[in-house]
């Protein structure tokens, strides 16, 4: 009786002790907060859909962006392995309220001291964008630098 006790008090602190490190450091447990609030199901990477998000990004994002180092706001190099989609999504189309709510677009904020800014993009002009990081993060395209 008492070691089935101890037995459970054990399972339960090892459950409290694996859920506090996936949301301790569980950076790719944040879906952020915007519009995009279900999960995303990926597809292998689309050519298409990544040369229009490529266009988009030298458009818009480039000024303050670069892949391989830092510019105003951080290398976005495997920013698909660190972060969901459904983040990059959220982060891409609602930058404002995630630098105020979000804990790892905080963290970002108070590394970088600037807070990106909305670029006016749509939710299929995001989608795009994404693609071209995972495209990047793949190595099936190179970023112009
Ligand atoms: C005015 C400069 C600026 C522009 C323009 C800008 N960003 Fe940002 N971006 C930042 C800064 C600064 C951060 C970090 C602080 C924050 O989020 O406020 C950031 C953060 C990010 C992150 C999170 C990076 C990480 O390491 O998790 C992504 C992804 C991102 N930006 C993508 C984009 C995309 C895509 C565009 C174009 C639609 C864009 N940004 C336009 C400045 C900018």
């Amino acid at each position: 009786m008492r070691s089935k006790r101890i037995k459970l008090l054990t399972s339960s602190i090892f459950t409290l002790i694996i859920t506090v490190f996936l949301f301790g450091c569980g950076q790719k447990e944040d879906i952020g907060i915007g519009p995009v609030k279900e999960e995303m199901k990926l597809a292998p990477v689309d050519a298409a859909l990544y040369a229009k998000g490529e266009t988009i990004f030298n458009t818009k994002c480039i000024t303050c962006h670069k892949f391989n180092s830092k510019l105003v706001g951080p290398p976005l190099k495997d920013v698909t392995k660190r972060r969901r989609p459904e983040w990059i999504m959220n982060q891409i189309l609602n930058p404002v309220e995630m630098a105020q709510k979000d804990k790892i677009t905080k963290e970002l904020l108070a590394q970088y001291l600037v807070q990106m800014t909305f670029q006016d993009v749509s939710q299929d002009d995001a989608r795009a964008i994404l693609e071209y990081m995972r495209a990047v993060d793949e190595g099936k395209v190179t970023p112009k630098e």
